[in-house]
């Protein structure tokens, strides 16, 4: 038999990732054999492990928090999905070098809409925080179409540049940016709320208007303890509450995908995952 094929997700920190667990359960479902570990790393060592591991024989990585700018400035060359980002969370051998893309922001249109059933067409949508996580989900998200973005940041400059960049590539849609301040004076009506900042990880709380979550669907893309914000909004009353798991089953499998040229059920991974980090929301 052949030696397994060689994966890994590097980040800092990195022990509570789960991408090992939903990585081997998509193998198994091809009956592929896959050695796939976490490596935590220092910023100055990651080009030079990325290189090693490819040099070596390794087949894909995953790339998470602080690393995926990185991971995009060290491959060869960059599927559309990167270059809109500006960051990777997928590295691939290919025949011409380190390839890399970015499949957070399509994980998470597939979960809202295959998952939770919200199609993002015609919708307003409200996004908070304007970092590199927002900027790796706003192009596929304009992609579908919403009638309306706002980026809403605490830093009201970032959010208006995000906002202006989007343009650039999506004239026809209609997004804005404006800061956390504003937004609370704004009589606006959103269908959905995306918390993308890093508050969650570093045990702080995002909370807006009671009346802007009430009739929204609150998405919170951190999971698990660090869903803060999914669990202020259940408090408070939302309309309906998820957090970030699907969205990290997604687009592993569109990781998955792109190594293996196979498409794997996720279902049962997400399942098995929501029942043991309990992000019952309802
Ligand atoms: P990531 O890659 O996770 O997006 P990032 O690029 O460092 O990380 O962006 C973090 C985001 O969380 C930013 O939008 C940041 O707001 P600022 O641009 O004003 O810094 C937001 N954020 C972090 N801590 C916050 C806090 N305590 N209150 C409000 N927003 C916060």
């Amino acid at each position: 038999m052949s030696d397994p094929k060689r994966f890994a997700v590097l980040g800092n920190p990195i022990d509570h990732s789960l991408s090992p667990e939903i990585h081997q359960q998509f193998a198994a479902q091809f009956g592929h054999q896959i050695d796939y570990s976490k490596q935590r790393l220092e910023g100055e060592g990651f080009s030079a492990f990325v290189r090693q591991f490819f040099a070596s024989g390794g087949v894909g990585l995953n790339v998470t928090v602080p690393f995926k700018v990185q991971a995009h400035e060290c491959a060869d060359w960059h599927d559309n999905s990167a270059l809109q980002a500006g960051a990777a969370n997928t590295l691939s051998a290919t025949d011409a070098g380190i390839g890399a893309w970015n499949t957070d922001g399509l994980g998470l249109v597939n979960d809202l809409i295959n998952r939770h059933g919200f199609d993002l067409a015609h919708k307003n949508i409200l996004i908070i925080g304007a970092g590199g996580a927002t900027q790796g989900i706003l192009g596929p998200m304009l992609a579908r179409q919403p009638a309306a973005v706002a980026v809403a940041n605490r830093t009201a400059a970032k959010a208006t540049r995000l906002a202006q960049q989007a343009l650039v590539e999506h004239p026809q849609c209609r997004i804005s940016g404006l800061g956390l301040e504003a937004l609370s004076q704004s009589g606006e009506h959103f269908d959905l709320i995306i918390n993308s900042t890093s508050l969650g990880l570093d045990g702080g709380q995002v909370s807006l208007h009671p009346r802007l979550v009430s009739s929204a669907f609150c998405y919170d893309l951190s999971y698990g303890e660090s869903a803060r914000f999914a669990k202020w909004a259940r408090a408070t009353g939302a309309g309906m509450v998820a957090d970030g798991l699907g969205m990290l089953v997604e687009q592993a499998a569109l990781s998955f995908s792109i190594w293996f040229g196979d498409q794997p059920a996720t279902d049962d991974i997400y399942q098995r995952l929501a029942e043991r980090i309990d992000n019952d929301y309802t």
